[in-house]
């Protein structure tokens, strides 16, 4: 192991992961390649005893399919056991008890803690009260760091380099935490970014001018149909329903874009689609098939990439049982 990795690996243990932002490119580098062996390693159950005896606990305060169920998969891929509540608002919560109470208190039944919840500034505060680590998974629109580590997985084994990529995000790119967070991850790599949004639900100004002190090139544009002919992967997003107030125009956005086949056939061959999904309208399910469509696949990554943080934030390396 490289002394950059022993470096990451020490710094990865015991550590709450609740922003992108605090992660180093030796960190992003040493997930990606942890990742990578948990993926070749699934058939051969190579790290099915990796965390024997440890408990995950779930605390989800918001809808979820993936998130919630690869973590939960990970975790027992790797031997360990999972606690969860029905539905996080069943739990004290609903009786008004703090978020750093309800941190405390789990973080003495579980030895890692996965969240989501509607509140920017939740997991931090779940995370100050807690003797485990805490990884956000979803904190209101403000971030989702571990789907921006799977999305930039995914981007690496498809494109096979993080630099010198031309990466389109689509959609919702003001309440998208998906794509905050993922953005923070690629500021580290030569990246040509292009938002491509109806203005009212543009990308945050303070996001775009991080990328630009990193000097990172950042287009902004509604025009897909011409922003689509020169990209490497296109990102795309569904419109944030859930985070609109009565008085915005939801209704007005949520057909604004739909990538069709035949506006697929228009970009270049080796095309990647990544969508974090669920998906609404923005993609049509027609492309499914398409090569260029990998966002089945991204979501597949979910469980090597979760496998690979459970592990590290626990502080145990798959090669010890290889
Ligand atoms: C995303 C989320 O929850 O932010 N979903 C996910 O975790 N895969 C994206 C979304 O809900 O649109």
């Amino acid at each position: 192991m490289s002394d950059d990795f022993r470096v990451a690996r020490k710094t990865l243990q015991n550590h709450h992961i609740t922003s992108s932002q605090s992660f180093t490119k030796h960190d992003l580098e040493y997930i990606l390649s942890i990742t990578s062996k948990m993926e070749s390693g699934i058939h051969s159950k190579t790290n099915s005893k990796l965390l024997d005896g440890y408990i995950l606990a779930t605390l989800f305060f918001e809808p979820s399919t993936r998130t919630r169920l690869s973590f939960e998969a990970a975790m027992m891929r790797l031997g360990g056991n999972v606690i969860t509540v029905e539905q996080a608002m069943a739990c004290s919560s609903a009786k008004g008890e703090s978020l750093e109470d309800t941190g405390h208190v789990v973080s003495q039944y579980a030895d890692v803690i996965v969240t989501r919840h509607p509140e920017s500034g939740s997991a931090d505060r779940i995370a100050s009260k807690s003797i485990v680590p805490v990884i956000n998974a979803g904190d209101g629109p403000n971030e989702h760091p571990t789907q921006a580590l799977l999305d930039l997985y995914t981007i690496f084994s498809e494109k096979k380099k993080l630099d010198n990529l031309k990466i389109g995000f689509l959609g919702d790119l003001k309440f998208g935490r998906t794509v905050h967070s993922l953005v923070h991850l690629l500021r580290f790599y030569s990246i040509n970014f292009t938002f491509i949004s109806h203005p009212t639900i543009a990308i945050p100004q303070h996001i775009s001018n991080i990328l630009k002190e990193y000097g990172c090139q950042v287009t902004e544009t509604e025009d897909l149909e011409s922003a689509i002919k020169d990209l490497d992967v296109l990102y795309v997003t569904r419109i944030q329903k859930e985070r609109f107030s009565k008085d915005d125009n939801y209704d007005d956005l949520k057909d604004k874009y739909q990538l069709t086949q035949s506006l697929l056939n228009t970009s270049k061959a080796d095309l990647t689609v990544l969508h974090p999904l669920p998906r609404v309208n923005e993609i049509s399910p027609a492309i499914d098939d398409d090569p260029k469509a990998r966002y089945f696949k991204q979501a597949e990554n979910g469980v090597y990439m979760r496998m690979a943080l459970l592990a590290a934030v626990l502080g145990k390396s798959p090669n010890q049982t290889m």
